[in-house]
């Protein structure tokens, strides 16, 4: 029986995978089999999906393949256009959300100012402005309750060009107020900065909040967008971003040729027009999260209230240090959840868990009873 602290398995921070979604390497990473069947909640990928009929179609647009995609990806670009409420040239289609974090990057390389990022979040945006040769300022959510100070906020603005805001932020799913973010905008209109909002985890629950009206008022505002965790297809990757038409127009210049395929470009407009699928993905949610936030609150854990498909939580006596135990022995019990091993300021003090089927939250719930993680 080992103890609640670091056990002999823990590795460097960096020899632990960087995302979610990799249960071959957790296991291997623990000396288990990896081909050993899990239940995965490190990925926040919808469990309702992909739609049923995405096989059919997919199947009938192989004929596709033959041909190069259009370059300007214009009937996508309409879909979302239409479905947004912006005019097309607003628009750029993306391989996954995370090429529009790296094009989103590319825009602000050599301005000779550097990026902020606010921490802990999604690992690619520090990654693509590593990869764009731009300095990068970390500002850290309050350690309790993740709020940003915005004192802090607009004076490291002075020496940012790009800001990368996720909204709900992965891991903790906290949201930034609109009004802080207007703060921001306009802030950024003096110091030529530009605000990055990474929205790929919007629409599961609280669409209403989008920050995509405000592109009427701010041209320094950028929304990027995945379709890939709403309608899991991560494998098939697709995004978009949003931006001013200029910024669109230099954001198309420096985007790859044809990078997202025809299969997938062709899936845009069924995915969006699809409203009866969000509309079963948000009732789902509503119903599963809460329920899934009190069975964790109930076995004491303390639990960050979350705006969309997944929790952060940790022992509520935060005296007790690292998770590791409680992710070990769940993969034990054939589930696996996030580290936060490679989260800015948590360390692998908390885990992260997508809410699943009710089948499913159970199965994790009575795990971590069984455990007596939290005792
Ligand atoms: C906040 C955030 N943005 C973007 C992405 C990338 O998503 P995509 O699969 O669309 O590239 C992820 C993936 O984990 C994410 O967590």
């Amino acid at each position: 029986m080992t103890g609640w602290g670091e056990t002999m398995h823990w590795k460097s921070n960096e020899a632990w995978p960087q995302h979610g979604g990799r249960p071959d390497a957790m296991l291997m990473q623990f000396g288990l089999d990896p081909d050993r069947e899990v239940l995965d909640f490190s990925a926040n990928i919808n469990p309702l999906g992909p739609p049923g009929w995405l096989t059919e179609q997919l199947l009938s647009g192989i004929g596709a393949l033959s041909h190069y995609p259009d370059p300007e990806y214009a009937e996508a670009h309409r879909a979302i256009a239409r479905q947004v409420e912006v005019t097309e040239a607003q628009v750029r289609l993306t391989n996954g959300g995370v090429e529009a974090v790296f094009l989103a990057a590319a825009l602000h390389a050599r301005k000779g100012r550097g990026a902020l990022v606010i921490e802990p979040t999604f690992a690619e945006y520090a990654r693509a402005c590593r990869h764009y040769g731009l300095g990068i300022m970390q500002l850290p959510l309050g350690a309790e309750d993740f709020h940003l100070d915005l004192e802090a906020a607009l004076t490291a603005m002075h020496d940012a060009s790009v800001i990368f805001v996720c909204r709900p932020n992965n891991p903790t799913g906290t949201v930034i107020s609109q009004e802080i973010i207007e703060t921001l905008l306009e802030r950024g209109r003096e110091t030529q900065t530009t605000l990055v909002v990474d929205e790929a985890f919007m629409d599961f629950v609280s669409p209403d909040q989008s920050l995509i009206p405000l592109l009427s008022r701010f041209d320094n505002l950028i929304v990027l967008r995945s379709l890939t965790k709403l309608f899991a297809i991560p494998g098939l990757r697709l995004g978009y971003l949003l931006a001013s038409t200029e910024n669109v127009a230099r954001i198309a210049a420096l985007q790859m040729p044809w990078s997202v395929n025809a299969l997938a470009a062709g899936l845009v407009e069924p995915l969006l027009a699809d409203r009866d699928f969000v509309a079963r993905t948000q009732a789902w949610l509503s119903d599963e999260r809460p329920r899934l936030e009190r069975g964790l609150d109930s076995l004491g854990f303390q639990v960050v209230p979350s705006h969309t498909n997944f929790l952060l939580f940790r022992h509520a006596d935060e005296t007790r240090g690292v998770m590791g135990d409680v992710l070990e022995k769940l993969l034990h019990q054939g589930i696996l959840v996030r580290h936060t091993r490679n989260f800015a300021g948590l360390d692998g003090k908390w885990l992260r868990v997508a809410v699943r089927s009710p089948d499913e939250n159970d199965r994790l719930l009575d795990a971590l009873a069984r455990i007596g993680a939290a005792s």
